[in-house]
């Protein structure tokens, strides 16, 4: 048992929700740990594989504790964590602060200290804890502390990850209850539109970034291109290029980078996206710092974002939200650098791993509807 600061950067893995909805399943958990470590995934970071809602029979057993679907996990889930911990990897499991999920299944509410020291002796290491069924007088702020003291007493160290949909402020108040990450928006969905507004609704709240407890802007939708059994994510597909933009946003907000694709079927091209080592590193720099808009130049449906990283670095990333290219262009003096300094600023381009060498007073660039270029910026002194 460690001291509960294990988790010192967003943390990175997958979900069943997204593509797999209620059909979560043995096989399915130990094929795509299977896929987790030989598609190179492990190796690029991501590490949890979770099991979100409808895993659970849909009654406790006649002691009162949770039990899985015995159709679905017929060797019981700790056969499931030995084989995903054999791996290297570690499993997250999901409840809920009401008597119900938000799916029907039995809740951990008035339950929280047993659930806990169960899903302990499961070997589970991170726990996604939803917000639906709870009674009305009574907050999930004061629910999820409550759940949070059951975790850091449980005996084993487990990620507790809060899903709030951006309620009530919760950027506010999360920190106070122990959560090391915190969903801030409604549910994803496959289609350009939800990226982006969600993208917009957190960037007014990067300012409560910080380490130890990290916004969660949802399952990652890279790769899934229209496809999965949840009708309420699978609406239509996005285009590679508005994939790359949106993980470029929730690498440089510092959001968990949960994959919620198929990975035991990925194109190419989603993997290059998930696996791009220089946008995980601007999203697990250790600083955890938020992103901010700087005043930008050239089409009004372009940003410019600007996330300090750790020593003489600076992650810029170039965002077009509009429906044709766009020129982006960005003044290093809004940046710290003074105009006639002298020095200039050394640009790689993230994305297609070019250096593209030293840069003085301002650097512009073409960007595609709905397209990103994000850039590792370093100050080289004259
Ligand atoms: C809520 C959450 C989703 C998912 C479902 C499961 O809608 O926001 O991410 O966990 O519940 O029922």
């Amino acid at each position: 048992m460690g001291n509960n600061t294990f988790l010192t950067s967003p943390p990175m893995g997958w979900n069943s929700w997204n593509t797999f909805y209620d059909q979560v399943t043995e096989d399915l958990i130990i094929s795509t740990a299977d896929a987790m470590v030989d598609s190179g995934l492990y190796k690029a970071g991501y590490e949890y594989i979770i099991i979100d809602d409808c895993w659970s029979a849909r009654e406790r057993d006649s002691e009162g504790h949770l039990q899985p679907d015995p159709v679905k996990f017929p060797h019981g889930m700790k056969a499931v964590s030995d084989y995903v911990h054999s791996k290297g990897l570690k499993l997250g499991i999901y409840s809920c602060c009401g008597v119900h999920t938000c799916a029907g299944y039995p809740g951990s509410f008035e339950h929280e200290f047993e659930d806990a020291r169960q899903f302990a002796e499961w070997g589970i290491d991170y726990l996604k804890y939803d917000n639906c069924f709870h009674p009305a007088t009574i907050s999930s702020e004061g629910l999820y502390r409550r759940m949070n003291m059951a975790l850091r007493s449980c005996g084993r160290d487990i990620v507790f990850a809060v899903c709030q949909w951006g309620r009530d402020d919760v950027h506010s108040w999360i920190r106070s209850t122990g959560a090391h990450t915190f969903r801030s928006t409604v549910d994803i969905q496959d289609a350009w539109k939800s990226i982006e507004s969600i993208a917009l609704s957190q960037l007014e709240k990067q300012s409560y970034i910080g380490a130890g407890c990290y916004n969660d802007m949802d399952i990652l939708i890279v790769g899934m291109h229209g496809k999965g059994l949840n009708p309420e994510t699978s609406i239509g597909g996005c285009t590679d290029t508005e994939y790359q933009t949106h993980f470029a946003l929730w690498a440089m907000m510092s959001s968990p980078l949960i994959i919620g694709c198929d990975i035991r079927n990925m194109s190419d091209e989603t993997k290059d996206m998930l696996m791009n080592p220089e946008l995980i590193a601007i999203n697990q720099d250790p600083e955890c710092r938020g992103c901010y808009k700087l005043p930008t130049y050239g089409s009004p449906d372009a940003f410019v974002l600007l996330k300090q990283l750790t020593g003489n670095e600076w992650a810029v990333g170039f965002f077009n939200f509009g429906d044709s290219t766009a020129h982006v262009e960005l003044h290093f003096w809004d940046m710290g650098l003074p105009l006639g300094n002298g020095a200039g600023l050394h640009f790689h381009d993230c994305l297609t791993h070019e250096d593209l060498g030293v840069k003085t007073e301002s650097y512009s660039e073409k960007v595609a509807a709905h397209g990103c270029r994000v850039y590792r910026v370093s100050l080289e002194n004259a």
